[in-house]
């Protein structure tokens, strides 16, 4: 998509915030992320299913701030996550301890208490942390099941099924259950399974929640009670028009609901409190990320607009081909579009998408890739040594910088040479 619109954030232009802070730059759209919000937290009210943001796919401190004033929880899977939320202020009641390869340090805060609930990968970690935690204040754990439900998604964003590394199959349920029994440290809240990301069909959030009861049914019979069920994230969003409509967040979360009310009582158990943990589906749509052109060329058959970012700040269509939209951002153009394809500046061929610009779009000029909150700046690397762009908020007619674009010093900052040449 080009058009002839120059793209604007509330009524702050593209171009003034690229003049401001450079680029590449994220942009956060403040009403559109509190809509987002909005449309989750009051989706799930009817229904008391729990939201919980998933911390990977956008954490800075002021993105905790904001949603500490929300009723979401959050989701964190490192110590850099965690602290995140610590120096926002966020409350250790609303965290949840995610990671399919917890540190001693990671299962430590947990066992202090600095989370609310653990989800558990594995039965070796599952041992760890009772070694860690104390009978006096046990630490509350939710088990995170392999349901098997394999997610039609990208294999690199597919999470159950046995091709994937996560969770604890079933055939270890009973050790699992001995080991919580056995340790008084350890308190079971229930169960969770997260099926993967970009997920656009309702009927697998719904197969896993069926399987998830299951699971407690036969946990029940272990003797563990589940009082929480957390069915994962994965909600789509759509870059581009062309694409699968997203879900209906509030019939599915509706869907969610029902199938777990309806299994639970055919398979005896005491219905649970219901979570999602939706990221990209909160973030995504507010994250607006801003290149300036840095060269065109034609070769062969082909027009390719290099831009000042790529894979070191949106690695996603390197890594599973995701393809996004992108229009010129800081002017009007009325001139005939062409297919171009944009790439970034690193030493791969790293094409980003392929779109129709305006003819006219020349070096100078600012693009903007619409729907990249998510899953960008949480995944930037300082490959090529580049540093990592800026991150800035934009809400009624104000703009406030989020994170500071990193400095060459910065990107440095670790590299100590051979200290004793
Ligand atoms: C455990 C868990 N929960 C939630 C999510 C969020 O997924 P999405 O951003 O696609 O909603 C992820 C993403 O990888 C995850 O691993």
């Amino acid at each position: 998509m080009s058009t002839g619109e120059a793209t604007s954030f509330g009524n702050i232009s593209a171009s003034k915030l690229a003049e401001i802070y450079g680029t590449p730059l994220l942009v956060i759209d403040g009403a559109v992320l509190t809509a987002a919000i909005n449309e989750f937290v009051s989706a799930s009210a009817s229904t008391e299913v729990e939201v919980t943001y998933a911390g990977k796919a956008l954490l800075l401190v002021g993105i905790a701030q904001l949603l500490k004033e929300s009723r979401l929880r959050l989701e964190v899977c490192s110590l850099g996550e965690l602290t995140t939320a610590q120096r926002a202020g966020f409350p250790p009641s609303r965290i949840d301890l995610h990671g399919s390869g917890k540190t001693d340090a990671e299962l430590r805060a947990a066992a202090d208490g600095a989370v609310s609930r653990t989800i558990v990968d594995g039965i070796a970690e599952l041992r760890a942390l009772a070694s860690y935690a104390s009978p006096s204040s046990p630490v509350a754990i939710l088990m995170r099941i392999n349901s098997g439900i394999e997610a039609r998604t990208h294999a690199f964003v597919r999470t159950a099924g046995d091709q994937t590394k996560f969770g604890i199959t079933p055939r270890d349920f009973s050790t699992a259950a001995r080991i919580i029994q056995d340790n008084a440290a350890l308190n079971f809240r229930g169960l969770h399974s997260h099926i993967g990301s970009q997920i656009s069909d309702a009927k697998a959030f719904i197969r896993n929640a069926a399987r998830l009861v299951d699971a407690a049914a036969r946990l029940k019979r272990l003797g563990l009670f589940t009082s929480d069920l957390v069915v994962g994230g994965g909600f789509a969003v759509r870059s581009r028009p062309s694409e699968r409509a997203p879900l209906d967040v509030k019939r599915t979360i509706a869907s969610i609901a029902q199938e777990v009310r309806k299994r639970s009582k055919a398979r005896g158990i005491v219905l649970p409190t219901v979570g999602i943990e939706p990221g990209r589906a909160l973030i995504a749509p507010a994250g607006t990320l801003l290149y300036r052109v840095m060269a065109r060329k034609r070769q062969g058959r082909r027009t390719f607009v290099i831009v000042d970012g790529g894979m070191a700040d949106n690695p996603r269509p390197a890594l599973y081909g995701a393809h996004p939209d992108a229009k010129l951002a800081g002017r009007r153009s009325n001139v005939r579009l062409e297919m171009v394809t944009i790439c970034g500046r690193s030493c791969e061929n790293d094409f980003i998408t392929d779109v129709r610009l305006a003819r006219d779009v020349t070096v100078g000029d600012i693009l903007a890739m619409p729907m990249t909150g998510a899953y960008t700046y949480s995944m930037a690397s300082n490959y090529n040594r580049f540093p990592r762009p800026a991150v800035v908020y934009a809400h009624g007619g104000n703009h406030q910088l989020m994170a500071r674009r990193e400095t060459i010093d910065d990107v440095l900052r670790g590299d100590v040479g051979f200290l004793s040449v």
